[in-house]
This record gives C-alpha cells, sequence and structure tokens, in this order.
C-alpha cells in the first residue's frame, strides 16, 4: 500500500501571505503542498503562475504538487519545473498530447501526474500508464475551491487504482475532500488527498486538527488506525 498523504490546496489560502500560509502548514503536518494553477480558459478562473510557485519554495522543503489546469500546457512546462515543483500534473483533456506532456515532465526530471475531469473514463490514460507516477482523480469540476465532492468519482479511484496494478503510482483525489468523504476516497485506493478548504477552515491555529482530522478519517479505512 503507497503511504497515506494530505496535500493541503494553496488555492484556499490567504494569497496577501503565501509564504506565511505554506509554512503554517507545513508546520501543522501537510506531506505535500498542492499549487492549483488555473488560465481562465482551460477553467474559468484565474489562480497563480510560475513566478508565485518560486516565491513559495523557499517556505518548504516538502513536495511541491503541481497541478495544471492550463491548455496548452506544454509551453510552460519548463517554467513550472524551473519554479521548484516536484511533480507536475497535466489534465488529459487540456490537450491532443498528453503522451508528448507526459514524456516532456519526465525529460524535466521531475515526476509525472495526469488528471481526469469528473467526465472523463480512466480509459483515457491507458495507454500512458507507464508515463505516469500520479493519477489524479477529480472530485470535483476544476476551476474553484470550495465545491461539493462529486461521489460517482469514488468508483473511478478503484478503477485508478486497479490500472495501476503493481506498479509504483501514487492515487490522488481532489476537490471538495473533508472528514466526512476521506474513509471511502482511501478505502477505494487514493492515499493522497488534497484539501483547500478543509483544511484552511478557522485560520492557522486550526491547520494541525484540520489535517489531522482528515488524516485519521483515511488512516481508519486503511486499517492504520483505531
Ligand atoms: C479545484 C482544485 C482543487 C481545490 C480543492 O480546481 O484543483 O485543488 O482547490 O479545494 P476544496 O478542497 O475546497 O474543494
Ligand atoms: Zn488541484
Amino acid at each position: 500500500m503507497r503511504p497515506l498523504l494530505v496535500a493541503p490546496s494553496i488555492l484556499a489560502s490567504d494569497f496577501a501571505k503565501l509564504g506565511e500560509e505554506v509554512r503554517a502548514v507545513d508546520s501543522a503536518g501537510a506531506d505535500w503542498i498542492h499549487l492549483d494553477v488555473m488560465d481562465g480558459h482551460f477553467v474559468p478562473n484565474i489562480s497563480f503562475g510560475p513566478a508565485a510557485i518560486a516565491a513559495m519554495r523557499p517556505h518548504s522543503k516538502k513536495t511541491f504538487d503541481t497541478h495544471l489546469m492550463i491548455a496548452p500546457c506544454d509551453p510552460y512546462l519548463e517554467a513550472f519545473a524551473k519554479a521548484g515543483s516536484d511533480t507536475i500534473t497535466v489534465h488529459v483533456e487540456s490537450g491532443p498530447h498528453v503522451h508528448r506532456s507526459l514524456q516532456a515532465i519526465r525529460a524535466l526530471g521531475k515526476k509525472a501526474g495526469v488528471t481526469l475531469n469528473p467526465g472523463t473514463p480512466v480509459e483515457a490514460i491507458e495507454n500512458v500508464i507507464d508515463l505516469v507516477d500520479l493519477i489524479l482523480v477529480m472530485s470535483v469540476n476544476p476551476g474553484f475551491g470550495g465545491q461539493a465532492f462529486i461521489k460517482s468519482q469514488v468508483d473511478k479511484i478503484a478503477r485508478a487504482r486497479a490500472l495501476a496494478g503493481g506498479r509504483p503510482i501514487d492515487i490522488e483525489v481532489d476537490g471538495g475532500i473533508t472528514p466526512d468523504n476521506a474513509a471511502s476516497v482511501a478505502r477505494a485506493g487514493a492515499n493522497v488527498l488534497v484539501a483547500g478548504s478543509a483544511v484552511f477552515k478557522g485560520g492557522p491555529d486550526a491547520y494541525r486538527a484540520n489535517i489531522a482530522a482528515i488524516r485519521n478519517a483515511a488512516a481508519i479505512a486503511r486499517g492504520e488506525a483505531a
């Protein structure tokens, strides 16, 4: 079983204090820092780009997990690698050449992730499975934090886990994750849980308890905690 990881999404943080927010979730127990990049074209919202990620980089040694919701993505992969991303995840729907994008990410020396919108079947990534280190199952339509978890994606997590087989591939889930649904996604096979609103609600004093609540619910489902 892959290790259980909680990845707070900086999208839900206070953008006026990005460095401080990264340090706060790092010291509150985050395993990875999830960075949502939106272009106002592939998704109907704009967030931040490589310069903001580079500015956050010195504030944590944890894995920077960059989720690109941009099209095209290929012209920007190098910039996101240089900004300090450890994993770069691209949408299978973002262009006709996802195979090339994944090859390019690995050629930059980074872990390659591929993600699927809620309406896209797991079969869409069958032919690139040997190029991926991470499969991200979107449990909301990408573009905004704070949306409701789409339950039908639990089955997709199980199908992604089955497709990964014995390969060293992380299965990540992103969108509407709370302590209430963490068990069901962990049971289905997700080992990386992204959470924005559920981590950042209540301000810095609450981050530690918020992260722990998600982790504990998932750990119980995995038989790792009581
Ligand atoms: C959605 C983003 C998510 C989002 C998660 O487009 O990819 O990472 O910020 O936020 P919550 O946990 O609030 O759904
Ligand atoms: Zn994301």
